[in-house]
């Protein structure tokens, strides 16, 4: 027996597109749903409250519509503050994605870590606890950049990032006491690895960079092991995404082409 049942990935924009690319790559037979809340974007701004309340009824209404396996939250900032909420309220399997900073203290030499992510994100509880749990012994460094996530939403419009720019952001963390040994950073928004090579360029001395994708790509391919996919005739390329945008327009059309590259050939509204 077949089971067309998607995966379904949700983010605020274009972010989650850095989720989605290393679990299509592990899972080439899983059809792929992805949802930007266009109308909601940006969260990183937003209060805890109002994501709180935005999120696990918006999955509410996208499972309803879409009966998928599986949901990933492909947002760092929807994830730590929501995710228990959508558990809660959802009866079906969600990954989160937060912080690597597991991964990332693994790597550290220097031990002063990074972490580059919303203002939302890096305000939360839910860092301290990672950093406490896994980075005790390391200096951790957080800043949140609403503009990097605006510049990665346009890189994929087709605006190139301007150096000056990037290096701005990394200013926030390099700058700070300490920030001269930052040896690994944390792309702690979904969005940033989209820009991680303008972003490496752009940084004092060269560091490492790590994101949730990889292991959360890890993750779903656990926990759907053994289950059955579609049919697909011909090769698994044939297999089409389909990506739903909450708010339609232009610009959102305009990322046509982008999400094309990432097997997302179907575009429709919530
Ligand atoms: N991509 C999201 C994250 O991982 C949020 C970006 C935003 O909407 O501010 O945090």
């Amino acid at each position: 027996m077949t089971d067309d049942r998607p995966i379904l990935f949700f983010d605020s924009g274009v972010g989650g597109l850095s989720v989605l690319a290393p679990t299509a790559a592990l899972l080439p037979h899983a059809p792929l749903v992805y949802v930007a809340d266009s109308a909601g974007f940006p969260y990183g701004t937003r209060s805890e409250g109002e994501i709180a309340a935005r999120v696990p009824a918006l999955l509410g209404r996208l499972a309803e519509r879409y009966d998928p396996r599986l949901i990933v939250i492909a947002c760092n900032t929807a994830s730590t503050i929501a995710l228990h909420h959508v558990r809660a309220a959802l009866d079906v399997p969600i990954v989160g994605t937060v912080p690597a900073i597991k991964p990332a203290a693994a790597i550290s030499q220097t031990r002063v870590i990074g972490v580059l992510g919303t203002e939302a994100t890096v305000r939360q509880p839910y860092v301290d606890d990672l950093a406490a749990r896994f980075a005790g012994d390391c200096t951790v460094l957080r800043h949140g950049s609403a503009e990097l996530v605006e510049i990665a939403e346009a890189s994929l419009e087709g605006v190139k990032p301007l150096p000056e720019r990037m290096r701005a952001v990394l200013a926030g963390l390099f700058d700070q006491p300490g920030g001269e040994r930052i040896d690994v950073i944390v792309n702690a928004c979904t969005h940033f690895p989209l820009v991680e090579a303008e972003l490496a360029a752009a940084a004092p001395h060269p560091v490492r960079f790590v994101d949730g994708g990889p292991g959360i790509a890890r993750r779903v391919a656990h926990l759907t092991k053994g289950q059955s996919w579609p049919h697909v005739v011909g090769s698994a390329s044939a297999l089409s995404g389909k990506a739903v945008f909450t708010a339609r327009s232009a610009r959102t059309d305009m990322l046509a082409p982008a999400l094309a590259r990432y097997g997302l050939v179907e575009i429709e509204s919530l």
